[in-house]
């Protein structure tokens, strides 16, 4: 329902009343943490032309004012209209999942690009157009729908044809990217280890499903609306449920669509034959884990479906070389590994180290430390470091304005019979316990720096202070080369 003037000219749309521009349309949505309805004088005051909104509130007079059921969807919608579409002038992946979202999305960009197609990529950690990569630092995996659409406008305007997208459960039910005319819906798995509560379970199973949900009913640009679902997921009984025209699996054994055959797996990553619905192609990955070797079939199947030739896709995942901060390796010639991972919860943590294991001739090494944000296990984090790895050293990780001493202690009660000294330590600040670590290390050890990953910032008490892992790890990586 529209009040006032109908033909008023928006210049742009704002749901943040700080970042309103005049001529904005301001749509007040329901964050996480604020009401956007709460700060509809403000976006007044700061020039918004227009006022969408879900609730009664009072608008000045002279201001246009849409009414609508939920503003989540009409900023979406509207914010789609206002950039022309952009997701019905390409073709579009959407990733989901637990685990690997930001992977797949990243590999199936590298693939498509490979292959001679102009393709973008939206993940948590970087947004891409054309092979060009800028940095996400929204600290949102799913932006808001006016930067998804503004980002995807941008691809098409880079004459991209194709678009992968990583979307978190939390955008989908924010319908963050609900005016995105999606063609192919991409599954990793849907863990549900730490949930206890199978309703909770379901119910996040169920907002993930959306993602397949919004692809069959999107716009038809030529291509067969496709799921791409993991087999050897218990997820999969439950999203092969929804309707779509075309259902490909993929997973370890031959019940699958997409599956590896002969897969021998090396010091750095796996070589296999993948079989796939449209023939098969020899892949070597030269990212390690065997996790990776499902994100590398999911990749497979969404460039497949997006017309892909088999062989490109097997030549292009052999030039993937992995996410920035994603069991990343660092290596200056030094006779042990190093690597950097995001993992920064008791689960990621136990599985980083898992998957590090079988390559690793010596003793595994960890540096970690527990965020500020009270969901973490900090206990769980020490004892995974206890039980997974031979020395760890604890350490910070965005404490804000936590004391990092006392996070430290409670990560520290995890680790019940570790002797501090002998099976770890404590060394609070994180460049030198990068270089202990480094310091410590003998040939065939490996260095797992888990935590900051990709990020760019140390968020302290002091505010947010300039970070770089891979900088870090590769000054005391040369400093210890010096000297040896
Ligand atoms: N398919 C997978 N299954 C389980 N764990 C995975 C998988 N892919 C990646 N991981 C682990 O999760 C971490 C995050 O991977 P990422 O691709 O960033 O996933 P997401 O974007 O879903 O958080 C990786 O560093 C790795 O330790
Ligand atoms: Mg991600």
């Amino acid at each position: 329902m529209l009040e006032g003037d109908p033909e008023v000219e928006i210049t742009g749309i704002a749901y943040d009343s700080r970042r309103v521009s005049p001529g904005d349309l301001f749509v007040a949505v329901h964050g996480l943490h604020v009401d956007g309805h709460h700060y509809v004088g403000d976006a007044v005051a700061k020039g918004a032309a227009a006022i969408a909104l879900e609730r009664r509130v009072e608008v000045p007079k002279g201001v246009s004012v849409l009414r609508m059921p939920s503003t989540r969807i009409g900023l979406a919608e509207l914010s789609a209209e206002f950039y022309g579409r952009p997701s019905r002038r390409l073709k579009l992946a959407g990733v989901t999942g637990t685990d690997g979202k930001t992977t797949v999305t990243h590999m199936a960009e590298h693939v498509l690009q490979a292959s001679g197609v102009v393709a973008g990529a939206m993940s948590t950690v970087a947004f891409k157009v054309s092979g060009r990569e800028v940095d996400n630092v929204s600290g949102q995996t799913t932006t808001e729908a006016p930067d998804v659409q503004a980002w995807l406008a941008r691809m098409v305007e880079a004459g991209a044809a194709c678009a992968v997208i990583e979307a978190t459960s939390h955008a989908l039910v924010q319908e963050r990217v609900r005016a995105c005319d999606f063609d192919i819906a991409a599954f990793t798995n849907v863990g549900h280890d730490h949930l206890d509560y199978h309703a909770t379970w379901e119910e996040y199973l169920e907002a993930k499903a959306r993602l397949i949900d919004l692809t069959a009913r999107a716009a038809d640009k030529g291509v067969e609306k496709t799921a791409v679902l993991n087999r050897d997921d218990p997820s999969y009984e439950h999203l092969a449920r929804r309707p779509i025209p075309r259902r490909w699996t993929y997973g370890m054994t031959t019940a699958s669509d997409l599956h590896p055959l002969d897969l021998a797996i090396t010091g750095s990553g796996s070589r296999f034959r993948m079989k796939t619905p449209l023939g098969e192609t020899d892949v070597t990955l030269n990212v390690p884990a065997r996790f990776n070797i499902y994100n590398a079939l999911c990749a497979a199947g969404v460039c497949l479906a997006l017309g892909v030739a088999v062989e490109d896709v097997g030549r292009g995942l052999a030039g993937f070389e992995g996410v920035r901060g994603r069991l990343e390796p660092v290596d200056l010639g030094q006779d042990f590994r190093v690597y950097i991972d995001f993992a920064h919860a008791a689960g990621s943590l136990a599985s980083a180290l898992a998957e590090l294991r079988p390559f690793t001739r010596e003793r595994l090494i960890v540096v970690f430390g527990s965020t500020a944000r009270s969901d973490h296990d900090r206990p769980g984090m020490g004892r995974a470091a206890a039980e997974f790895s031979d020395f760890f050293i604890i350490t910070t990780d965005d404490p804000l304005s936590e004391d990092p001493s006392e996070i430290a202690r409670d990560v520290q009660a995890g680790a019940e019979g570790k002797a501090p000294g002998l099976d770890f330590e404590v060394v609070i600040d994180r460049r030198a316990a990068i270089r202990r670590a480094i310091e410590i290390a003998r040939p065939g050890d490996t260095v797992l720096l888990a935590g900051k990953g990709h990020e760019r910032s140390m968020r302290t008490a002091r505010g947010s202070e300039p970070w770089d892992e891979r900088a870090e790890a590769e000054a005391a990586i040369r400093e210890r080369l010096a000297v040896s």
